[in-house]
C-alpha cells in the first residue's frame, strides 16, 4: 500500500481499517495510533505530530466512548465537531481518521469488559467509579483493531496513561504506549476539551490547578517528605479560587498512584482534580524529593 499523503482518509469500519493497516505493515510501515474522543485541540495536535515523527502511517481514532461515562456525566453534551477535527488531523499529518459509530464499536450490549485492579480505584477512579474500566475496555478494543503499533497518550491524563501502559504490559498487547508532555495555555492551564465548559470567570481562576502543583513541587524540592503536608499546601492554594471545588490533591508514587512510600522518596507525582461548575479539570506534574 502507498501511504496516503495530504488529507487523511476517513474510515468508519473495523474491517476497512484493519485491511489498510495490515497492508501497510506488510510493506514494512510502522503504525502510530492516537486514540481520542474528538473535539481536538493543540494537545491532541502535539500527540499526532509526535506519532507522525516516529511512524510511517498515523491513525487517529475519534470515538466518544459511552462506557467511560457514569450516569449523569456529560456523555450527551460532550463537545463534538468532526469537520474541525478532520482539519486538525490534516494539519498535524494524520493519514487515517477512524470514526466508527456506536453500532460499529458496540453492535450489541457489551458482555465482556476489562476489569482493572487497584490503580483504577484511587484519585479520579474514586470519584468516577467504573470510569477507567470503560476507558480500558475501549482502548483494549482499539489496540485489538489496530494491531501492532505505538500508541500516544497525553501525560495530562496521568492516571489513564499509567493504567493503559500497565494494561498493555499485563495483557502482552503488541502496543508500545508512549506518554507525551501536557500542552498548556500561556497562563498554565492544561488544554482539555472540557475547558470549553468554563465561564469567563471560571476560566480566569482555572490556572489555580497549575499554581497548586507548582507550590507542591516547591515544597518537595525543598526537602518536604511528608505527603500530607504537600497535599495540604496544594489544597490551600486551590481554596484561594472561590469558584473551585476541590476533588483531590495528591502526592503519590508515579507507579502505584498511592502514598506507598511514606516519607516521600525519589520520584513523586503531584495530581489535582478540581470542579469549576460543570467542568471537572485535572492536572499533574512529576518531581523528585530534594
Ligand atoms: O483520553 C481520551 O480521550 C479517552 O479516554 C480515550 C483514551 C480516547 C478512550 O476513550
Amino acid at each position: 500500500m502507498t501511504v496516503p499523503a495530504g488529507r487523511p482518509v476517513t474510515e468508519e469500519t473495523i474491517g476497512g481499517l484493519r485491511a489498510r493497516l495490515d497492508e501497510a505493515r506488510s510493506g514494512g510501515h510502522r503504525v502510530g495510533l492516537v486514540p481520542t474522543m474528538g473535539f481536538l485541540h493543540a494537545g491532541h495536535r502535539s500527540l499526532i505530530e509526535h506519532a507522525r515523527s516516529e511512524n510511517d502511517l498515523v491513525v487517529v481514532s475519534i470515538f466518544v466512548n459511552p462506557l467511560q461515562f457514569n450516569p449523569g456525566e456529560d456523555f450527551d453534551d460532550y463537545p463534538r465537531d468532526l469537520d474541525h477535527d478532520l482539519a486538525v488531523c490534516a494539519r498535524a499529518g494524520a493519514d487515517i481518521v477512524f470514526t466508527p459509530g456506536q453500532d460499529e464499536m458496540y453492535p450489541e450490549p457489551v458482555a465482556t469488559t476489562v476489569r482493572l485492579g487497584a490503580l483504577a480505584d484511587v484519585l479520579c477512579g474514586a470519584s468516577r467509579p467504573g470510569h477507567f474500566d470503560g476507558v480500558a475496555t475501549v482502548v483494549a478494543k482499539l489496540f485489538a483493531i489496530v494491531g501492532e503499533c505505538s500508541a500516544y497518550f497525553g501525560e495530562k491524563d496521568f492516571q489513564q496513561l499509567t493504567i493503559v501502559s500497565r494494561m498493555a504490559k499485563d495483557l502482552s498487547l503488541p502496543v508500545s504506549v508512549v506518554g507525551c508532555p501536557t500542552v498548556r495555555e500561556p497562563d498554565g492551564l492544561a488544554l482539555s476539551s472540557r475547558n470549553a465548559y468554563l465561564s469567563e470567570a471560571e476560566r480566569a481562576q482555572a490556572p489555580v490547578l497549575r499554581r497548586a502543583l507548582e507550590a507542591g513541587e516547591a515544597l518537595v524540592e525543598a526537602g518536604e517528605t511528608d505527603g500530607a503536608v504537600v497535599e495540604a499546601r496544594m489544597t490551600s492554594v486551590i481554596s484561594d479560587a472561590p469558584l473551585a471545588t476541590l476533588d483531590y490533591a495528591a502526592a503519590v508514587s508515579p507507579t502505584t498512584l498511592t502514598r506507598s512510600q511514606q516519607p516521600l522518596q525519589g520520584d513523586v507525582r503531584l495530581l489535582v482534580a478540581v470542579r469549576f461548575g460543570k467542568a471537572r479539570l485535572i492536572d499533574n506534574l512529576g518531581c523528585r524529593t530534594g
